[in-house]
């Protein structure tokens, strides 16, 4: 038998999940930082495997999709996914995990246990690549 309320306390809470994962979805990072790190050849190092606008053809890699209009083609949850474990969307891949630390091989002693980005770089990428409409 539902108890009085069930119902109010349903529509209540299926609406906190709808608004929760829009937020969850939305862009937090500093933009401008993500494309500094995005074009970055010490530290994102994207350009080694894909084209990004604004960064001379000579400079980019040719081994990935070009991330212009990435921000059309995905929201900002897949494109945070695709950066924290490409592996986990495409088992084979050659693109980097930014943020797992753990199944990696041939890690620099120096490196182990850090992740590539830490999270707020990782949200300031995902705001970078969210413009690239
Ligand atoms: C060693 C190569 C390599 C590096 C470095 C790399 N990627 Fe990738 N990336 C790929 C490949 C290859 C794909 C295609 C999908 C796959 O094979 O997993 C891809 C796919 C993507 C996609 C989805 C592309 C689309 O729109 O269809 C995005 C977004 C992306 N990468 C962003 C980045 C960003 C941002 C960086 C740097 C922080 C980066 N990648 C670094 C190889 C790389």
């Amino acid at each position: 038998m539902p108890q009085p309320g069930g119902l109010a306390a349903m529509v209540v809470g299926a609406w906190l999940a709808a608004t929760t994962s829009a937020a969850a979805d939305a862009p937090t990072g500093d933009a401008t930082r993500g494309a500094a790190l995005v074009a970055s050849r010490s530290q994102g190092l994207c350009v080694l495997c894909h084209a990004v606008p604004g960064v001379p053809a000579s400079q980019q890699g040719t081994l990935a999709p070009d991330l212009a209009g990435a921000g059309a083609r995905w929201s900002a949850a897949q494109l945070r996914e695709r950066l924290v474990d490409p592996e986990r969307l495409n088992p084979g891949s050659l693109m980097p995990s930014y943020r797992r630390t753990d199944g990696l091989q041939r890690v620099a002693p120096a490196r182990q246990g850090r992740p590539l980005f830490d999270a707020q770089q990782l949200e300031d990428v995902v705001a970078y690549l969210a413009t690239l409409k």
